[in-house]
């Protein structure tokens, strides 16, 4: 039988912890691919020496050659630079367009039926640029954000109320900015909504803390941004994917005239599955959460205006 094959470009904080979680739960083999010359090599070789100690069948290596990732599934793209304090996601834009421009048109090249999955920032634009870039068709390119935004929301409502991160459900619209669109009405604790159990004022500072989500960690870590939880996200969607799950999750996702938006990536629910993004799934929004929408692709649209000016 034919092995899983699983490529992640980048081999920094995130692209590292990507391979480290697909490989615990054996996803697939791992060919981590970075431009500096024995990073991927030795965290490669570091990851499969885990594999014996996890007691997971899987296989790591770390190259700086694409024709090793020949053939892969899933492609997960994290090449890039990432935010120091003071910097908004939307400062990485002009060298970042360049990165993933290349990786994804080397990754798609080497593997022409994966599936490609964005990490860097700006996220959006990014899905974009790589969704240019690869000539992949747009349900085969997809962003991972909301899958981060929502598991930030989870655990901060699971803080307030002490209660189990597992019972909490939310959803977050929009791009992957100061502009996303956290929806409250959509947000249950063990099926009870959570309108029911903090108030407002209270659930509007957790939405803003939601928003500065990453730029909390920027602002701890200091010399770089969060990678536990994205990764961890990122792997959740690849599980979807390369198991056919169908799982529905948020996902910034190619519109075709969903939302009233065409020829656009932004944060959606979607069905992942094996053919990547296989729907998108309408909601009925208030006039007040689709004018935040709204504002959110208009955020989008301009940083891809960017794009086509750098590519
Ligand atoms: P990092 O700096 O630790 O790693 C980035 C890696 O990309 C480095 O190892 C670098 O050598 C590599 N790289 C640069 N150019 C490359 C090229 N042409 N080919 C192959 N590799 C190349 O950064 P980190 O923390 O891993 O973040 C990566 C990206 O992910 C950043 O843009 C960051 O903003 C983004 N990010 C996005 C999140 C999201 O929710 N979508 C969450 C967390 C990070
Ligand atoms: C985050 O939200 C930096 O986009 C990254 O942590």
């Amino acid at each position: 039988m034919r092995r899983t094959k699983i490529t992640v470009v980048g081999a920094g904080n995130v692209g590292a912890s990507v391979a480290a979680y697909a490989s615990a739960a054996e996803l697939g083999d791992v060919v981590l691919v970075d431009i500096i010359d024995g990073v991927p090599q030795g965290k490669g070789l570091d990851l499969f020496e885990t594999t014996p100690v996890l007691g997971v069948d899987t296989k790591i290596i770390g190259t700086g050659d694409y024709e090793e990732t020949r053939g892969s599934d899933l492609v997960v793209i994290t090449a890039g630079i990432a935010r120091k304090p003071g910097m908004s996601r939307d400062d990485l834009l002009a060298t970042n367009v360049k990165i993933v421009g290349e990786v994804a048109q080397k990754a798609a090249a080497a593997s022409p039926d994966a599936i490609m999955i964005i990490i860097s920032n700006p996220l959006d634009a990014m899905v974009y640029t790589a969704w240019k870039k690869s000539g992949f068709s747009p349900r085969r390119v997809l962003g991972m954000a909301g899958v981060l935004d929502t598991a930030r929301f989870r655990s901060f409502i699971a803080m307030e109320l002490g209660v189990s991160v597992e019972d909490i459900h939310a959803l977050v619209l929009g791009g992957h900015g100061d502009t996303m669109v956290p929806l409250t009405r959509y947000c249950s604790v063990g099926g009870i909504p959570v309108s029911a159990l903090i108030p407002s004022g209270r659930l509007d500072q957790i939405v803003q803390r939601t928003r500065d989500g990453g730029a909390e960690i920027v602002g701890l870590l200091k010399t770089g941004s969060a990678y536990y939880a994205p990764a961890a996200s990122a792997v959740q969607m690849a599980a979807s994917i390369l198991r056919d799950k169908k799982r529905v999750l948020p996902a910034a996702a190619y519109l075709d005239g969903e939302y009233g938006q065409r020829d656009i990536f932004v944060g959606v629910p979607a069905v992942l599955g094996a053919l990547g993004v296989e729907r998108v799934l309408e909601l009925e929004l208030t006039a007040e959460e689709k004018a935040a929408f709204e504002r959110s692709v208009n955020a989008v649209r301009g940083l891809m205006a960017d794009v086509d000016k750098l590519l």
